[in-house]
């Protein structure tokens, strides 16, 4: 019982939390990575709140929680690292696929950050 509150209470700690970063906050404005071959735009609203990836999938264990603190490469993605640990045809569609460059690399309707 007393077990349960407790998780309850976690929960709710969680589920604010998570509100907060959300809420007019970091997380509402998308990631775009520079890159010549087109730009790469990662949407935690997507992710978390469409396909439902919880922050421990991806902090600390894949990324860090500061844009611009990871520095990976193509070839590590498409080695199972970073975006590459779901992005490998099973969890995500696969970024070695050349059918699929272009859902991440945008060559058009760019924006200046
Ligand atoms: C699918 C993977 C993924 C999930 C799930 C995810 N994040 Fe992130 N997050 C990232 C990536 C990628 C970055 C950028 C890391 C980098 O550039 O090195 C990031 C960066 C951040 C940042 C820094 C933003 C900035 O502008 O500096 C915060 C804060 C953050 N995440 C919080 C969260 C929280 C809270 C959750 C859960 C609600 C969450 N993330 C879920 C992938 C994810
Ligand atoms: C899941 C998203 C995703 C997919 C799919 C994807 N990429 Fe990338 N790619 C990235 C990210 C993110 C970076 C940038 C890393 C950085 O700048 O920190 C990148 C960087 C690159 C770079 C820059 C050089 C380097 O190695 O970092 C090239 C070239 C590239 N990708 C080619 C491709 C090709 C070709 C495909 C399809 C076969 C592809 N990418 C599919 C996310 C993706
Ligand atoms: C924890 C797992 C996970 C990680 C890590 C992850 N993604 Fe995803 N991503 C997903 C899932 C699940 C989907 C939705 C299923 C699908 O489209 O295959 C998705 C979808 C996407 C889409 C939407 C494509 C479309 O057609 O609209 C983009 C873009 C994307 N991811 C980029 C990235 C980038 C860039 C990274 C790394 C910075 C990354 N993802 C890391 C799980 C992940």
């Amino acid at each position: 019982m007393k077990g349960a509150k407790v998780g309850a209470l976690l929960l709710a700690g969680g589920f604010l939390l998570v509100a907060g970063c959300f809420k007019g906050g970091v997380l509402n404005r998308d990631l775009v990575f520079k890159n010549k071959n087109g730009d790469v735009v990662f949407s935690h609203v997507y992710h978390v709140k469409v396909k439902k990836q919880h922050c421990s999938y991806c902090h600390p264990k894949l990324f860090k929680k500061r844009f611009g603190a990871d520095k990976f490469t193509m070839q590590d993605i498409w080695n199972g690292k970073y975006c590459g640990a779901c992005h490998n045809g099973t969890k995500a569609f696969d970024a070695k696929n050349p059918k699929n460059c272009s859902r991440c690399h945008k060559q058009t309707g760019r924006e200046k950050q």
